[in-house]
């Protein structure tokens, strides 16, 4: 089976592997043959990747790149049929799972914990992060739906580690990272079952209660064999702030480790892009704008900043509304600010469509922003 980009998805193409939504729903059953509107559900539930029967794959004719400077393109037509490499095979991240899942319920039984799990699936995870380092700068596409709690563990384990090569992180600092991260939620297996999956708001005396998974989380972890301080640390501080305002200490930039304000940002960001038991998925530039204007509140804005350059969120070809009423194509992503690429009209406010349409860099348009993605399917070369 191939793994490839929702958006370069094409109807018939089969399915490989089952696709779940939050709380173990299934989506789409394997051997399913793909339509469009099936592909523009996936899209809208959020799902970023898909695997695929590689022999329902066609393959077009390679689009002939003819600019290499702007890094993007414009339409010809033709679609770029770019396979999107598993920058993380589904074998590790099925064990990394199951280790989380395992040592929860250690957690749970009161049994010792396997740690030693832990370490060997996040040294994987390193390597092949550092193996794929040239891809594994599309962090949008790290993600995949699957069961929350262990999912979301494993997606926050990657996130971080590749926040921290992008730090230049030695292997030492990266397990330590990695591993506090994959178990920075531990202590939510002492948080009563009701209180987490509850549909509705929580009360103060319930959110007072999910607050102290962060100590519990700690306890736990310190007292576990080969975890260091500072990787038990990240379950006390992921939920601290830049400025003082987080739980449970309410320590500032000055008190925080690095690492648990590397794991806050990831933690926000794969939380805010799932869809969970009481709030809907949003689309992962939306989260990414919530992460770019919590830098220097929140989060470390140097930290902020560089999960930001590193997390592609229009890839280009993607077909964007404007405010202005315009539709455009992302032709290029500006990696400083991912939010606001530079975008080719091809259609005016009134939905005429526009040949040779001018060029918008939004960089240098600052009431231009982009309102909607239409499709993030067609990647349209040069
Ligand atoms: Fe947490």
């Amino acid at each position: 089976m191939k793994r490839i980009a929702i958006y370069n998805a094409k109807p018939d193409m089969v399915i490989a592997k089952e696709i779940y939504g939050r709380n173990g729903r299934l989506l789409l059953n394997k051997g399913t043959v793909l339509t469009q509107k099936w592909i523009d559900k996936l899209y809208m539930y959020g799902v970023p990747t898909v695997y695929i029967e590689p022999d329902t794959i066609l393959h077009e004719p390679a689009a002939k790149e003819q600019n290499s400077g702007s890094g993007g393109g414009v339409m010809t037509g033709r679609y770029c049929r770019e396979d999107l490499p598993d920058i993380i095979p589904h074998t590790i991240r099925e064990e990394a799972e199951r280790v989380v899942r395992e040592i929860m319920q250690d957690i749970k039984t009161g049994s010792l914990l396997k740690t030693e799990t832990a370490r060997e699936v996040v040294e994987k995870i390193i390597d092949q992060l550092i193996k794929n380092r040239h891809i594994a700068g599309k962090l949008a596409d790290i993600r995949i739906l699957d069961d929350y709690t262990f999912s979301h563990s494993v997606n926050v384990c990657i996130f971080a580690v590749s926040t921290g090569i992008f730090m230049g992180y030695s292997k030492i600092r990266l397990r330590e990272l990695g591993i506090g991260a994959l178990l920075h939620d531990v202590g939510k297996m002492k948080i009563p079952e009701s209180i987490l999956q509850k549909c509705g708001p929580l009360s103060e005396k319930e959110f007072e209660q999910i607050k102290t998974h962060t100590v519990l989380g700690y306890q736990i972890l310190r007292d576990a064999p080969g975890i260091t301080p500072n990787a038990a640390r990240i379950a006390l501080q992921h939920h601290e702030c830049y400025n003082g305002s987080g739980y449970p200490y309410g320590l500032d930039n000055k008190g925080i480790h690095e690492y648990s304000k590397i794991v806050a940002i990831a933690d926000v960001y794969d939380a805010l892009t799932a869809d969970r038991v009481y709030k809907n998925a949003i689309l992962p530039y939306e989260a990414m704008e919530i992460v770019i204007a919590s830098g220097g509140y929140q989060f470390d804005p140097r930290i902020t900043r560089l999960f930001v350059e590193h997390c592609e969120i229009y890839p280009v070809g993607s077909t964007v509304k404007l405010n202005t009423g315009e539709h455009g194509i992302i032709t290029d992503v500006n990696r400083a600010l991912p939010t606001r690429p530079t975008v080719k009209i091809i259609k005016d406010a009134q939905g005429n469509e526009i040949d040779n349409g001018a060029e918008i860099n939004l960089m240098e348009k600052p009431t231009v922003f982009v309102n909607k993605i239409i499709s993030f399917r067609r990647m349209h070369c040069l």
